[in-house]
């Protein structure tokens, strides 16, 4: 959930940092710190609060040396202040870390680590690592052995990237369950937990598998397996662009990502036929299907769950990631996972994803991040093709994903060439302009305590995904159901004025909606109609699009992330960086 940045390079790196450490700040933002080494002197700066706050309090943009490393957080182990922000260096300030994960025998390592005479500075489960290297590094003098020593007395989940206060020239990383990728630039090399922190230097890169680690020189890279032994691996180019990663001229990531739409719909369409029939086939000759993922991308497999029952007449189950393993006895030979993520990091995901394929469970994913673990870990991957997504809300993600899903089911079905594209791309741009009548929404709204979005069939988990965007960016309670479902409960908490957005578009379900919206109204709701067709029931009606019945959640989400954009905004929120959350959760 933390993000990383190292960099080794012919040049001083604390601006090269910053400004890599800004981009994965959606990763954590609890604290930050930076250390470099300059004059055999190892400097850390750190502090509790945004990249931002830290850089203006501890003047990181001045610090000097050619090697360093900086880090973001979101906390696991140890309350946010200053001193369990990241880098840790050990006692005798020989060694220095920064880490993305949890340590889950951190106690039993710190009384021995204790008892040896090591002195702890803070409440972090991290600190143990720098410690644990620094004794291996007094034995050996090796950075990259002394690392490999250090971290396999880890339980747990890590990517870590060390100093060496006496080896200004060498930076070394691991991972284990946590992602850790190369940058191999020019005269400069990078660790990163994300390609986003170095992409303006270099689109190289190498991911490292589990348990390898990794010794990085301003020109040099050499990886080494478990064992020690060299591993040799060429880097990999990737597509995302340095404007991919910039805010342009909108005034939060999260509403660029949202105006993107109508270009990441089409984009994600554009997908190798070959490996979507592969995808298709593997769904259809599957013994038993499973789909798996969470958050929003749990409701983008709610929505191809939907579809392979009613139109393809494939039974499959859709289990929330971090639930997958309550249900590992039916994964069995012969069935197939398909496993949705934008990030492919996720932990829980990732968790799911083992669990299945130790089982010898086929497992096909969708996802955004090439190269990220659930994409290398996949038999059959679909990438999203939407460039990085830096909100930590998922927007553009999500449509991607359900166009993704739709290719697929429409291939389960036969339909090669299902096209509708550029139509869509059309929708989602007309769909967008309904940005004044959402901010009129806010408006009115703003200060309720509480919202609901119903829906039914097929639309169902868009009421979900509304709820869900709502709290995370607005921190207003909301909850989505199944319309049919009002009346078994929460209909006793609709009162005057009580704001309940209906999904309604136009179809089998319409007129069970009306009805449905009707009896909200006569207990006082105020309904808001997201619909291609307006009714008098609404008291607000927000049109949208007429579509393919495939692709109305795609014109659907649109008004909905808007409405949690602009309620972040006028509730002075910060929404690319919702509190207590983070993009990608790599911790269960
Ligand atoms: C986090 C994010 C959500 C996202 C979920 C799953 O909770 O804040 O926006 O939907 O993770 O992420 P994934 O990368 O697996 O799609």
């Amino acid at each position: 959930m933390c993000g990383i940045i190292g960099c080794v390079a012919e040049e001083p790196v604390a601006g090269i940092l910053l400004e890599g450490l800004k981009r994965v700040e959606y990763r954590g933002y609890d604290s930050a710190g930076m250390a470099t080494i300059s004059g055999s002197r190892l400097a850390v700066r750190k502090g509790a609060g945004r990249v931002s706050a830290i850089e203006e309090a501890r003047g990181m943009s001045s610090m000097l040396g050619k090697v360093g490393m900086a880090h973001t957080r979101w906390a696991t182990h140890g309350s946010v202040t200053d001193e369990n922000a990241h880098p840790h260096a050990s006692c005798g300030e020989l060694v220095a870390v920064v880490h993305n994960g949890i340590v889950d025998n951190y106690i039993s390592l710190k009384k021995g680590l204790l008892a040896k005479g090591h002195k702890f500075r803070s409440e972090t489960d991290t600190e143990v690592i720098a410690h644990l290297i620094e004794d291996e590094y007094k034995r050996t003098r090796d950075p990259l052995r002394a690392t490999l020593a250090g971290v396999k007395k880890l339980r747990g989940q890590y990517a870590v990237v060390v100093m060496f206060q006496d080896r200004p020239d060498v930076m070394t990383g691991a991972r284990k369950d946590a992602p850790l990728i190369v940058g191999v630039g020019e005269g400069m090399m990078f660790l990163a937990s994300d390609v986003l922190a170095f992409i303006g230097h270099t689109d190289r890169t190498i991911f490292l598998d589990n348990y390898e680690a990794v010794e990085i020189t301003k020109d040099g890279v050499k990886i080494v397996g478990p064992d020690g032994k060299r591993v040799k691996r060429e880097p990999d180019q990737v597509a995302w662009e340095l404007s991919d990663a910039t805010k342009s001229d909108y005034a939060h990531y999260t509403l660029k990502e949202i105006n993107e739409q109508p270009r990441t719909v089409v984009s994600a369409s554009v997908q190798d036929a070959g490996k979507v029939e592969r995808f298709a086939r593997a769904i259809r000759k599957a013994k038993s299907l499973y789909i798996t993922a969470s958050g929003t991308s749990y409701h983008a497999g709610l929505l191809m769950k939907f579809r392979l029952n009613k139109e393809a007449r494939i039974r499959a189950d859709v289990v929330v990631a971090g639930e997958l393993k309550e249900h590992a006895e039916f994964l069995e030979k012969g069935s197939v996972l398909v496993a949705l993520s934008q990030s492919g990091e996720t932990a829980d995901v990732m968790e799911g994803v083992r669990e299945a394929k130790g089982r010898g469970v086929r497992v096909c994913s969708i996802v955004n991040a090439a190269g990220s673990s659930l994409a290398r870990e996949s038999d059959e991957v679909l990438l999203l093709n939407c460039g990085p997504e830096v909100g930590v809300a998922a927007t553009k993600s999500f449509t991607a994903q359900v166009v993704v899903v739709n290719l697929v089911v429409d291939a389960v079905l036969g339909k090669t060439r299902p096209g509708g594209a550029e139509e869509l791309s059309r929708a989602v741009a007309e769909a967008l302009k309904c940005d004044g009548l959402v901010q009129e929404l806010v408006s009115a709204y703003a200060d309720r305590p509480d919202f609901y979005f119903v829906a039914r069939g097929y639309e169902s988990p868009l009421a979900l995904e509304g709820a869900l965007k709502l709290k995370e960016l607005s921190y207003i309670h909301a909850e989505g159901m199944p319309a049919s479902e009002l009346k078994h409960g929460t209909l006793a908490l609709i009162e005057k004025g009580t704001p309940v957005v209906v999904i309604n578009p136009s179809g089998p379900n319409h007129a069970e909606s009306l009805a449905n919206a009707e009896e909200l109204r006569a207990r006082g709701a105020d309904v808001i109609g997201v619909s291609d067709v307006k009714d008098e029931v609404y008291k607000h009606f927000v049109r949208v699009p007429k579509v393919q019945p495939k692709f109305t959640p795609v014109v659907e989400a649109i008004p909905l992330q808007l409405l949690a954009y602009r309620m972040s905004v006028a509730r002075r929120n910060d929404p690319d960086y919702p509190r207590n959350l983070a993009k990608s959760v790599t911790v269960k």
